[in-house]
């Protein structure tokens, strides 16, 4: 299948550029300039931005948290994803206690059958011994290049040595590892100091965990990795004072990577006192207009490396096990849908990022870490033709009952965007037309290559 966009503003990693794009099956062909065909289908981007598909760096989809499951799995998740132009979802396989890394992996593979968006695998670890260090080549092997560790969570928690080791390790593989910053010990004792004082509404989820919570996991992060002499990754940075932590490293030459979410750009604590506030109940938690301002212009300033999601998304039924006790609400909120639309509003016609920018944070920054590029990432010939086609003047609100999330509650309820996905190519074939998923079931497992340390 040939298929021509025309007339497109296309996203190239330095420019804009009017012209037109042609496919031919599953790659992209020709790039820019006016094509004329022989092709199958043409389709019409007149005044549509046309970017590399977007690579959603952080979805946890089909996860047991506690008791319970995330709303979302791989078949509904990855629809949603699609939609909102993610063509790439990164999702965290994740090693019980006692399980071995190819089990996890291979649990996740099953779990991920009958995707409607390409996907790759982290590997969240839960412990750091011989047996499971032996097990990293094969991880290579299979295409999982990147790793976490958590400094949270009872069932992961591992320790600071563990992660300058696993730094050190990973570093001379080309490997990554990214952290959750926060710190246990601190943000438990609040947790039980608020309860004793009967402070248990959601709101004292955000109370318990402050900025210098955040600021202490990155610091920690950041003097391991100095030590180790490997790369940092922050996930879901949340803080002005993480980001300052994050700076300093930089300024001593160290090598970090700073993903942020779009619910730090938007949703702020205040949120916490909605009567469905639990639905904000999410780790690190909603920050104030500060630490939002502060992460823009760090965006903007080319210090924020991507955007993930965090999707772990909950109904409301879920997260009302915590009704009487914040603690107990299943952590995580639901957004892959949304991201790059909240980007673009908040981002860009915010006066942040320009489209070029955009495509990077969205897309090709993380396909260069992640070991994707220019496979993916990029509008060149050659490289896969997953691609998004974006339409800047789309005024819509964003509704749970309109998202494709299996989820009954959005964090972004009622949020104005300004722009949206209209056409979305997967490995070559057109998945969504107009907004509409029309060719579900069609990801693929998406084998990457080492890291590619853009900041080293
Ligand atoms: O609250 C969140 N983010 N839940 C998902 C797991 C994690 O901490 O990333
Ligand atoms: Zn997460």
């Amino acid at each position: 299948m040939r298929i021509l966009i025309k007339n497109a503003f296309l996203v190239l990693e330095d420019r804009v550029e009017l012209g037109d794009l042609l496919t031919d099956g599953r790659t992209i062909a020709q790039v820019g300039g006016v094509i004329d065909g022989p092709c199958d289908k043409v389709i019409d981007a007149k005044g549509c931005y046309v970017f590399p598909g977007f690579i959603d760096t952080h979805t946890h989809f089909d996860l047991e948290v506690g008791s319970t499951v995330t709303a979302d799995n791989f078949v509904t998740g990855t629809k949603a994803a699609v939609v909102g132009g993610t063509t790439t979802v990164l999702d965290f396989a994740t090693q019980e206690r006692g399980m071995t890394l190819m089990e996890a992996f291979h649990k996740w593979e099953n779990k991920a059958k009958n995707s409607s968006c390409n996907y790759g695998f982290h590997m969240a670890m839960s412990e750091w011994n011989d047996a499971r260090i032996a097990e990293i080549p094969l991880m290579i092997e299979n295409g999982v290049t990147s790793f976490k560790m958590y400094m949270v969570y009872d069932n992961m928690r591992l320790s600071d040595g563990v992660m300058y080791e696993a730094i050190k390790y990973l570093a001379k593989e080309d490997c990554i590892i990214g952290i959750h910053c926060e710190n246990d010990d601190i943000l438990k004792a609040r947790v039980k100091e608020l309860k004793a004082a009967g402070k248990t509404g959601s709101r004292y989820h955000a109370v318990s965990r402050p900025n210098i919570v955040e600021a202490d996991g990155v610091g920690r992060l950041m003097d391991a990795a100095y030590l180790a002499g490997g790369p940092a990754w922050v996930v879901h940075l949340s803080t002005k004072e993480g980001l300052a932590i994050a700076r300093r490293a930089r300024e001593r030459g160290q090598e970090v990577y700073l993903e942020s979410c779009p619910q730090y750009l938007v949703l702020e604590e205040s949120m916490y006192d909605a009567p469905d506030g639990a639905k904000f109940i999410m780790s690190p938690p909603l920050r104030s207009k500060d630490d939002q301002e502060a992460l823009l212009k760090a965006m903007a300033a080319g210090e924020i490396d991507w955007i993930g999601t965090d999707h772990c998304s909950f109904t409301m039924a879920q997260k009302a096990v915590g009704k009487d006790d914040f603690s107990k609400t299943p952590n995580g909120g639901a957004g892959v849908q949304n991201r790059a639309e909240i980007v673009y509003t908040r981002a860009v016609k915010g006066g942040y990022l320009d489209i070029v920018e955009m495509g990077q944070l969205l897309s090709t920054r993380a396909a260069k870490l992640f070991g994707l590029y220019p496979r993916k990432g990029a509008l060149q010939a050659g490289s896969d033709a997953d691609i998004v086609i974006f339409d800047p003047d789309a005024p819509h609100a964003i509704h749970a009952a309109t998202n494709l999330h299996n989820c009954d509650n959005s964090p972004y309820e009622g949020y104005e965007a300004a722009g949206k996905a209209r056409d979305v190519l997967l490995n070559g074939q057109l998945v969504v037309e107009n907004g509409q998923l029309v060719a579900p079931g069609k990801g693929e497992y998406v084998h990457r290559d080492r890291c590619g340390r853009y900041r080293k």
